[in-house]
């Protein structure tokens, strides 16, 4: 089946905010009392926010009750919003929105697949909302990656056959939540770390759309 649309994860594959989220979760963690790493970092990638806010919680070995986690979640989003409304053009990743167009001159159709509850915020704000037929983000899900409903709603929005979707993704919890919908996935990022992609990019710069041809 060939591939007809398209499926973006945004943190870390449209735009950098990958960033921002782990600045955000290490101001967090450091207030606790303990550090946080990059390599920390890429468990949470792709995780809702207070899954993430939980794998942290393990990391320092701290347990809270659910109010507190609460607080704490809303406390990183805080940091979080205030680093995103900040943001502009100049931070779409080099070659993303050349894509994007390319995809859309040669009749492919484009959703947007992430759990994040600040997406229309960031899409907005970086100016690249007119280009998905369909936004699916972390208001319109219930269960995260590496759960695949996001994707699914993706393709349904679409009016495509999941099998006619090729998602990009830059989380391990990404790949395997398009894989567990038989979507072919392109990783975005190192190849080390997306070994279960079916193919990895390390960014759109002088991509061409003839990549969603491999089979
Ligand atoms: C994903 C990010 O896109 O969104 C995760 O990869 C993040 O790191 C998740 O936790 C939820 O984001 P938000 O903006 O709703 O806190
Ligand atoms: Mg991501």
């Amino acid at each position: 089946m060939s591939i007809k649309g398209c499926i973006f994860d945004l943190d870390g594959v449209i735009v950098d905010t990958a960033k921002y989220h782990y600045i955000a979760w290490k101001r967090l963690a450091n207030e606790l009392g303990f550090d946080f790493t990059e390599e920390d970092n890429e468990k949470l990638k792709g995780v809702s926010r207070i899954r993430s806010l939980e794998l942290l919680l393990e990391l320092g070995n701290k347990s809270v009750d659910d109010k507190t986690k609460l607080e704490l979640a809303d406390r990183k989003n805080n940091w979080y919003v205030e680093y995103i409304s900040k943001m502009d053009k100049s931070e779409i990743l080099p070659g993303v929105e050349n894509f994007l167009i390319k995809l859309k001159e040669n009749g492919f159709k484009i959703a947007l697949g992430s759990v994040s509850k600040n997406a229309l915020t960031i899409l907005k704000n970086v100016g690249l909302i007119d280009y998905f037929d369909v936004i699916v983000d972390g208001t319109k899900v219930i269960n995260a990656k590496p759960d695949p409903e996001v994707f699914l709603k993706g393709a349904e929005g679409l009016n495509l056959n999941p099998k006619e979707c090729c998602v990009f993704e830059d989380a391990i919890a990404g790949i395997q939540a398009a894989k567990k919908c038989n979507m072919k996935v392109i990783g975005v990022g190192s190849e080390e770390i997306l070994s279960d992609a079916d193919i990895v990019i390390c960014g759109f710069e002088n991509v061409d759309i003839d990549i969603l041809n491999f089979t």
